[in-house]
C-alpha cells in the first residue's frame, strides 16, 4: 500500500509540513514528491529545536535517504529552489520534472504591480498566478530551458510510476488548501489552479488508481490569509486572546481566524476523496494537550473534539499534532489502515 497523498482541508496553513516531515522521518519513503502551485506555499516544521521552512522542496527534506521530487504541474522559482537545495544540502537527491514551469521576475512584477491581484485577491505576490496564465497561453518557460537547473532535471512522473511499480513507498505532498482551489474554492478569492487531491496527482503524473490513501490535514481552528469570505470569522482581538493569531509564512501577513467547521470539513473530505484525517495544533485550542503523545492522556474535552470530528465525518483521525516539534504528535495509525 505504498502511495499516500496529503492535502490541506481548509485554506492552506493547516500544518501539512509538520505532518509530512513526521511521516517522512518515521516511514522512510523512497520518494517524496511535491505537487501544488509553487513557491506561494510555505511549509514549516520544527525538529530538535530548529525550525525549517520549504517553499519548493518537499517537506521530507530532513530524511537523508528520501528522494525529493517536484512534479511537472508545479511552478519553480529557480532562486528559491537553488537556495533550499543549498540550505538542506540535498543536491544529490533532488529531481525536477523537465516540464515544470518557471517563474521569472516579470511574473512577480505582474503579481505585485496591479490592483486586481495584489489588492482585490490579496495574492502572495510570488508570481504564481501570472506564470500559470502564461502557461495557459503556452508562452511560459519550462525547467529544461534553464541552464542552472540542468543537473536536477529529469522525468518525475516516470520516476514515481517506476517506484510504484516496484511497490516502493511514495509520499505525495499537496500544497495550499481545498478552498483555495480555482475550481472548488470561493472564486475569485482562490489560487491559480485546482489544489484538491486529484489535481495534486495530476501535477505529479500519477493516475487515480495508484493512490492508496488520501490524508486530509485540518487545523483545530481555521485560518485564512488574503481576501475572500470566512464563515464565523472572529476579530483579531479575539484570535489574539485565544492564541489563534498567526502570520503567513511566505508573506508575513496576519491570518484571519474562525472556529473549526465540520460542515466545510465534510465538503473538503468529499472533494479530495479523503480516507483519513490529521488534526494539527490541538494544543492551541486545548492547552492541556501540549506535547501529549497518547490519546488517552488528552484532556477530556480535547478527546471529545476529536471524537466529534470522527463521528461527523465518518473518517478516523489518525494523526494529532500537539506541538511544533515533529515528535509532539499522537500517532493512531494501525498498520492495516494506512499506506507507507
Ligand atoms: P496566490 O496563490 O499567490 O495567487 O494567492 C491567491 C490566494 O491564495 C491568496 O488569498 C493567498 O493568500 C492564498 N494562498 C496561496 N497559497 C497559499 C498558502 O500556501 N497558504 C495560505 N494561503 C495561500
Ligand atoms: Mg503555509
Amino acid at each position: 500500500m505504498p502511495c499516500l497523498v496529503i492535502v490541506g482541508g481548509f485554506f492552506g496553513d493547516e500544518g501539512k509540513g509538520k505532518i509530512i516531515a513526521y511521516l517522512a522521518n518515521k516511514e522512510n519513503p523512497v520518494i517524496a514528491v511535491r505537487g501544488g502551485v509553487g513557491p506561494n506555499a510555505g511549509h514549516t516544521f520544527c525538529h530538535e529545536g530548529k525550525t525549517y521552512k520549504v517553499r519548493m522542496l518537499p517537506s521530507a527534506a530532513l530524511n537523508s535517504t528520501t528522494q525529493l521530487l517536484i512534479g511537472a504541474g508545479v511552478l519553480v522559482d529557480p532562486n528559491i529552489l537553488l537556495d533550499e537545495i543549498k540550505t538542506f544540502g540535498v543536491s544529490n537527491r533532488t529531481l525536477i520534472d523537465s516540464q515544470s514551469g518557471i517563474i521569472e521576475k516579470v511574473h512577480i512584477e505582474r503579481d505585485i504591480g496591479g490592483i486586481h491581484l495584489k489588492n482585490k485577491i490579496g495574492t502572495t505576490g510570488t508570481g504564481t498566478g501570472p506564470a500559470n496564465a502564461d502557461r495557459a497561453i503556452r508562452v511560459l518557460k519550462l525547467a529544461k530551458e534553464i541552464p542552472e537547473l540542468t543537473r536536477y532535471i529529469g522525468d518525475v512522473s516516470g520516476t514515481v510510476n517506476d517506484a510504484l511499480d516496484r511497490n516502493e513507498s511514495v509520499l505525495v505532498e499537496g500544497t495550499q488548501g481545498t478552498f483555495l482551489s480555482l475550481y472548488h474554492g470561493g472564486y475569485p478569492y482562490v489560487t491559480s489552479k485546482d489544489v484538491t487531491a486529484s489535481a495534486i496527482c495530476s501535477d505529479v503524473g500519477i493516475g487515480p488508481k495508484k493512490v492508496d490513501d488520501v490524508l486530509i490535514v485540518f487545523k483545530a481552528y481555521i485560518t485564512r490569509v488574503g481576501e475572500g469570505p470566512l464563515k464565523d470569522e472572529i476579530t483579531s482581538e479575539d484570535s489574539k486572546v485565544r492564541g489563534w493569531l498567526e502570520y503567513g509564512s511566505v508573506t508575513g501577513r496576519q491570518r484571519r481566524a474562525a472556529p473549526f467547521d465540520p460542515v466545510i470539513a465534510k465538503k473538503a473530505i468529499r472533494l479530495n476523496g479523503a480516507t483519513q484525517i490529521a488534526i494539527t495544533k490541538l494544543d492551541i485550542v486545548f492547552p492541556g494537550s501540549a506535547g501529549v503523545r497518547e490519546f488517552s492522556k488528552l484532556p477530556r474535552e480535547a478527546q471529545t473534539f476529536v471524537e466529534n470530528v470522527e463521528a461527523e465525518t465518518g473518517l478516523r483521525v489518525t494523526l494529532i499534532g500537539t506541538g511544533a516539534e515533529l515528535t509532539q504528535l499522537i500517532d493512531r495509525r494501525e498498520t492495516s489502515q494506512i499506506a507507507l
